[in-house]
This record gives structure tokens, sequence and C-alpha cells, in this order.
């Protein structure tokens, strides 16, 4: 299975997001492509709009972008893993790097965040990646690792978890494409490490519908996290029809 979604960051409004999400509901009336789990992250203001176009039975999985350790509380701004199931997240993403270097997320916060999506039975999509200087200077491997040990101490078991490989530099517009041999090597030590532990392994940074097919060729890719090439409803499309067309057939 190739697990294909998209953040929508801050972006949109609630009609934005309606006209989205009826639009992917009709396109995949008869269900997801075979072998491709696609998953949608609205700003949280979306959520429950998104989940009540798509109905219940969707074959696309709803996340948030960001939730709180706490049940509930004095976290004036925040939301609770709770809160984001109640408007119908299944997922809820962890750790961006933006959620990082704006908002303070450290390993301790992210750790916190992954089992108390765990706890409520949700999914975290757990995002990694390196600065561009530790990638020149070789570290990438070692970056990532540690901070996936670091999400997931005192995981007993992560089999529900989705990991994110997204390299700093690949992300945003300012970001530099990354070519396949740049992941080879975070991806070959992500396998070896948590290949048999964890649902699956992302790539995201910079994804588009003429890179997907050569990223999901790297050994080790289970799916794609993608912003901009994913804003737009055919763009999206486009990219689960691409998981498709590779996607692992049972039984062959
Ligand atoms: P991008 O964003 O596809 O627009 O580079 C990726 C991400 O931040 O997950």
């Amino acid at each position: 299975m190739l697990w294909v979604g998209t953040s929508w960051k801050m972006n949109g409004t609630l009609a934005s997001a309606r006209d989205y999400a009826s639009r992917l509901r009709d396109a995949l009336a008869d269900g997801a492509p075979a072998g491709v789990q696609p998953f949608i992250i609205p700003p949280a203001t979306a959520l429950a709009a998104v989940h009540d176009v798509l109905g219940d039975g969707s074959p696309v999985l709803l996340g948030a972008q960001n939730a709180h350790w706490a049940d509930a509380g004095a976290w004036t701004g925040e939301i609770s893993v709770a809160q984001a199931a109640d408007a119908g997240a299944a997922l809820v993403e962890i750790g961006h790097s933006e959620r990082r270097e704006f908002f303070a997320e450290t390993d301790e916060t992210v750790n916190r965040k992954v089992r108390a999506t765990l706890g409520h039975g949700l999914r975290p999509l757990l995002c990694v990646g390196e600065p561009g200087a530790v990638f020149d200077a070789g570290g990438s491997v070692d970056h990532v690792l540690g901070q996936v040990a670091a999400a997931l101490a005192g995981v007993g078991d992560a089999g529900r978890v989705l990991i994110a490989y997204e390299p700093i530099w690949a992300i945003g517009e300012h970001g530099r494409e990354a070519h396949p041999e740049d992941l080879t090597d975070v991806f070959a030590a992500l396998a070896a490490e948590y290949g048999d532990q964890v649902t699956a392994l992302l790539y995201g940074g910079s994804v588009n519908q003429r890179n997907a097919a050569e990223t999901l060729a790297v050994p080790g890719v289970g799916g794609l996290f993608v912003g901009r090439s994913a804003w737009q409803v055919e763009g999206y499309l486009e990219l689960l029809r691409i998981a498709a067309g590779l996607a692992p057939v049972p039984g062959r």
C-alpha cells in the first residue's frame, strides 16, 4: 500500500475546502485507486467541514496538522487529539519542520504528541528531516535516526505510525528538489531500523507530478507527503494515479 497525502498548511477557506473535498469525493466515488491510501490534512478550521463533505466511509483519511498531548485544559490556541478525532481526524501530523522551527516544537513535545495520538487510537504522521548544512556535511542519516528515536521513545508498538522524511532543504518554494540519490541513504537506514515496525515510510519535499514516480522508486519509500503540488485537487488526483500505477499488486 502506498500512502499519498497532502497538508494544505495555512491555506484556503471553508468554501475552497468544501469544493476540494466534493471534487475528491466524486473522483473517488468507486473507492481509492488499488494499492493507494489517500489522506488529506486541512487546516483545523476546515476539518469538520471536509469530513462532512467526504462522508462516513470515505476512502480518504483525514488528519490534523498538529494536536496537543493533553486531552483538555488551559492551553490557549491549541487543539487536543481528542478534539481532532471528534472533528473527523484519523491521523495527526506531528513535528513538521515548520512547527519545529517557528513554534518551538522539540523532540520532547513531538514524543508527547506521538504517544497521545497513539493513546487515542489515531495514527501519528511523524515528520523528520535535516537542515541543508547537515545534509551537506553528510549527517542526514544520524540526524534523522536521532529524531525518530526521540519521537518514538517509550512507544511500545509503533505499528500505526507513519514516518515522513522531509529534508528541510527540499521543502517549500525556496526548497531544492531532491534527486533520488539524495534520498537513498536515509531511506535505507529508516527501512533497516523501522521498516518492519511502522505502517509506512513516506517522502515529502517538493514532490510534484514529474518527480513522483522516481521518488516512489527509491527503495524503502512507501508513499508521498505533498504540499504545493496537491493543493489543487486535479494535481492531487494525478499523484494518486501515478502512485496507483506503481503500487504493489497483491499476490504478485
Ligand atoms: P512542498 O511541502 O511539497 O510544498 O515542498 C512539503 C511539506 O512541507 O510537507
